[in-house]
């Protein structure tokens, strides 16, 4: 059997995708990296939008073309999967096998079967599951928890991922265990809430750690990064603050999803914060760590909002001050409370308001990005960037960032790098050694500050 796996939506999902990737691999399946090579093709789906609903149904059209020539196993997975949405562009594609995202240790049993094979449980023993490291990179996800206990009135993913449901802290620290084993040196730990780890349906687990703890854990394991997504403001406290300044391990990023600033949109969206309780958390982030990378989510576009509310998001942006920002305009999704309660504002409303956040949001990181010109930022650099003779990789609170290759520095790790230029959305710098010296630049190479088309050499990778 040769498998291919695409993968839509968030970094869970991009854990999930590994996970059923090494069943696979310990079912004797051979990954290759395309369709074409594939007899079974997995996609793992995310619903959180219409926009990644589409996507998926313009690949599965492709992959029912193709499924018309020769034989071909079509799977969906993953968020959409779990959907009534999901699961009648399941039948219209002529899918073949369709596991949820509580149903992914099933796809040993999908393969098996000889017909038709859909699983939408949520499986208990997923959470147990400890899937074998990634092998030859730097960095791993690894989830603490599944589904959320939070019914924000926009998101469905309470419907497609269920309750939360943490995981222990045994087999957390095992999984690590063995990632650091295998050579990794960031772990980003996965959750939709994760200050709410250890406190399921607002019970507290017997004899789990608060998340502020299990950060301390990770944090002493011998890794030498430590992140975490995502942070509901609901349930942040200060110990986390107070556990990230003073384990040098966890980096010093923090993403903190506002969606909006007015306190009556907020209400609407049930998000139970208000913009006052929002801004307490970010002071006492920065009291804490007072040069915190913040990253946001904002939602524009909510029904019923109105300018007012609007110029509320964009004050607050400003009294903030993020580095970086996920912006989306408002998509009514089937099966949430606003799809069914609330009306949708007219789409040059919503496309005009995130013009005016984008702008914002690329004037904060132009600054904030440009003030680290002239630092030394530790960057852990995966290896070669788009254009040749240079690397690519990211800082602790994870900017993007190139390099130009140096002697010394030909492998992928983690290196310190003095930062010479800045765009909103990249840094360019040149590795230093431990006394600050520039190493020789590899032959090819060219400074990366000397370059003016240095913005346009890569994308803009995402953050988070
Ligand atoms: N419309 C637009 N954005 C959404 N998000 C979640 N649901 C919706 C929706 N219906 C955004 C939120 C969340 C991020 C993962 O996706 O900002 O934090
Ligand atoms: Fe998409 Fe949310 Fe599911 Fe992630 S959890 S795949 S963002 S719907």
């Amino acid at each position: 059997m040769r498998a291919h796996l695409i993968t839509y939506g968030c970094q869970m999902n991009e854990y999930d995708t590994h996970l059923v990737r090494s069943q696979l691999v310990s079912l004797g399946a051979d990954i290759v990296q395309s369709v074409d090579e594939a007899d079974v093709v997995l996609v793992n789906t995310c619903a959180v939008r219409g926009k990644p609903v589409e996507k998926v149904r313009s690949l599965l059209g492709e992959l029912r073309k193709i499924k018309a020539r020769r034989p071909l196993l079509i799977g969906m997975m993953g968020c959409l999967a779990q959907l009534d949405e999901g699961q009648q562009i399941a039948r219209a594609f002529g899918v073949d096998i369709l596991l949820g995202p509580g149903s992914l240790l099933d796809i040993g049993a999908a393969l098996e079967a000889n017909e038709r094979f859909w699983a939408l449980n949520f499986r208990n023993d997923l959470h147990a599951h400890v899937p074998p490291p990634p092998q030859g990179t730097l960095q791993a996800y690894l989830t603490i928890m599944r589904g959320c206990d939070h019914h924000c009135t926009y998101c469905i993913v309470p419907t497609t991922r269920g309750p939360q449901v943490s995981r222990s802290p045994d087999d957390i620290l095992r999984e690590l265990d063995l990632q650091l084993a295998a050579g990794v040196q960031e772990v980003t730990l996965l959750g939709q809430n994760v200050n709410a780890y250890g406190v399921d349906q607002g019970a507290q687990l017997a004899g789990y750690p608060s998340f502020a703890a299990l950060l301390r854990m990770v944090g002493r394991s011998g890794v030498r990064r430590v992140k975490f997504t995502t942070s509901h403001p609901m349930n942040f406290t200060e110990d986390v603050a107070a556990a990230m300044a003073d384990t040098p391990a966890i980096c010093e990023f923090i993403h903190l999803p506002v969606q909006s600033g007015s306190d009556r949109v907020l209400r609407r969206m049930a998000r139970e914060y208000t913009r006052e309780q929002y801004l307490r958390h970010v002071a006492d982030i920065r009291r804490h760590l007072p040069h915190a990378v913040m990253a946001t989510d904002i939602i524009v576009g909510f029904p019923g909002e109105t300018e007012d509310d609007f110029q509320d998001t964009l004050s607050l942006y400003d009294e903030v001050g993020y580095d970086s920002a996920y912006m989306f305009i408002y998509s009514p999704r089937p099966g949430t409370p606003s799809y069914t309660h609330f009306h949708d504002l007219p789409r040059e409303v919503k496309t005009e308001r995130l013009g005016r956040l984008v702008t914002k949001q690329k004037d904060w990181s132009a600054r904030k990005n440009a003030a680290k010109v002239g630092t030394v930022q530790e960057v852990l650099l995966r290896g070669d960037a788009h254009e040749g003779g240079f690397l690519e990789g990211h800082t602790r609170g994870s900017h993007p960032t190139v390099v130009p290759a140096a002697h010394g520095a030909d492998h992928p790790g983690i290196y310190s790098v003095r930062i010479g230029h800045a765009t909103p959305h990249m840094l360019y710098g040149r590795i230093v050694d431990a006394q600050g010296q520039e190493l020789p630049l590899m032959n090819g190479a060219q400074s990366s500050q000397q370059r003016p088309d240095a913005a346009a050499m890569v994308s803009p990778l995402p953050m988070a």
